[in-house]
């Protein structure tokens, strides 16, 4: 089977998914050291912090992370495991810490990764104990792009600039359209859903195909005076080196389209116009882009001003992050009504919401059956058509708005990935599957 040569592909044309990509623990098991340990991975926005000492609390893969500003501006990642016995150091999800302090026996860690204090030191271990040698593993490498926060266990892997290379084109224009800078308008909604995460990536990646069938009868009852969905022929799927994906429509002024009120009608209008200023038209007024998957698992919703982050609990469970980002100079009418009518914290709960992904989970369910395991997936969609010359100026391959060129480039990129084993990782022998037993079963 192709999954032993590490692709996830079932034929040489690369058409067919196998379908154990979404299920196989072992396989998931692998993916945390050769995907995950080997990516840039999105952990937090710089407007979530504000002072040293700041914490916001994810994920790396399935290690638990803590993202800590610094007194002089950068941030620390630091595994949120006690060098003691493994405990979690911090069971908050964000605040401000002089120091973390392990509930078990009570070492305590400064935020830049120090270890701090150890209870009764001395009457348990003497002068034996290195504090310089006892903190908490740190990442070896955080970089930021434009507000966002990245880090990486790779110490090899190329800069963050160069990882994601020319899906910065397409990346700034929700995070950089604005003089002013963008920043996080609510908390970080987050919950657990049954499914594989890259069935959530891919989707956001390349999937424009389904929202006539998915999602008509909510934008109905949430917009009825909204104009419908594109025709396909206007849209476009573009897809850059690296496994990020994006698609969008031509000449699209999707404000005109949701229902707003006349006044954020005129401001996105405005603030659009600005932003031709700053990025150029082709990627502004020209064009409105949609969904994103930037590899591996953070997503973007670009004209819902939302970005979210798929982590991976398992092979049949994730736990999603999710965020509005708008852009500093949005006055407070187009904060409460960025789209279809909703304030923006509802926005993140309602539209954009765990509800909004049922369809992720049935779907997984389906991947799992032992009947349907022998049924590789189609995913041959714009396969042999030629190049969409409708937009020259956008960087990568350009295909029209109904393609899985970006789902193919998605497990183009996690087959590289997956070929090489990580050091690290277990032998199939030591892998007994545990994330899988923990796993939701459907
Ligand atoms: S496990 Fe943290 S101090 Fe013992």
């Amino acid at each position: 089977m192709s999954l032993q040569r590490g692709r996830a592909f079932a034929d040489d044309a690369e058409t067919l998914i196998d379908r154990s990509v979404f299920s196989d623990p072992v396989l998931y098991r692998q993916e945390m050291g050769r995907v995950f340990a080997r990516s840039w991975l999105f952990l937090a926005h710089e407007s979530q912090f504000h002072k040293p000492g700041d914490f916001h609390s994810t994920c790396m893969g399935t290690d638990p992370v803590i993202v800590v500003r610094q007194k002089d501006g950068s941030y620390k990642v630091l595994l949120n495991s006690c060098r003691h016995r493994g405990m979690r150091v911090c069971r908050y999800d964000s605040g401000n810490a002089k120091a973390f302090t392990c509930s078990y026996h009570g070492w305590a860690y400064a935020g830049d990764g120090s270890l701090l204090s150890v209870p009764d030191e001395p009457a348990a271990y003497g002068d034996g104990l290195d504090h310089n040698a006892w903190g908490p593993a740190t990442a070896p490498r955080v970089e930021t792009y434009k507000g966002l926060v990245f880090a990486t266990w790779d110490t090899e892997i190329p800069p963050l600039v160069a990882y994601l290379g020319d899906f910065r084109y397409y990346l700034d224009v929700l995070v950089d359209p604005d003089e002013q800078g963008c920043s996080v308008a609510t908390g970080v909604h987050r919950w657990r859903m049954r499914g594989n995460w890259k069935l959530a990536a891919e989707q956001f990646a390349g999937d424009m195909y389904h929202a006539a069938s998915t999602h008509l009868s909510v934008f109905i009852a949430e917009a009825p005076h909204a104009k419908g969905i594109r025709p396909p022929e206007l849209g476009f799927q573009a897809g850059v080196d690296g496994g990020h994906g994006l698609g969008g429509y031509a000449a699209y002024p999707y404000w005109q389209s949701q229902g707003f009120s006349p006044g954020v009608e005129d401001w996105m209008g405005a603030f659009w116009e600005r932003a031709a200023q700053r990025l150029g038209r082709a990627r502004t007024t020209d064009a409105v882009f949609i969904h994103g998957t930037c590899f591996p698992n953070l997503s973007l919703l670009f004209n819902r001003w939302h970005l979210r982050v798929w982590h991976p609990k398992g092979p049949d469970s994730m736990e999603v992050h999710s965020w509005s980002l708008l852009p500093n100079s949005a006055p407070p009418a187009v904060r409460r009504a960025p789209a279809a009518r909703l304030p923006a914290p509802l926005q993140c709960v309602r539209h954009l919401g765990a509800g909004r992904l049922r369809t992720v989970e049935l779907q997984h369910q389906q991947q799992r059956r032992l009947p349907h395991r022998q049924a590789a997936l189609h995913y041959g969609m714009g396969v042999g058509r030629g190049p969409n010359k409708d937009f020259p100026e956008f960087p990568g391959t350009v295909d029209a708005v109904y393609s899985e060129i970006n789902q193919r480039g998605f497990y183009r990129r996690w087959s590289e990935l997956m070929a090489v084993p990580h050091p690290a990782e277990p032998t199939t022998a030591e892998t007994p599957a545990t994330e899988s037993a923990k796993a939701v079963t459907v």
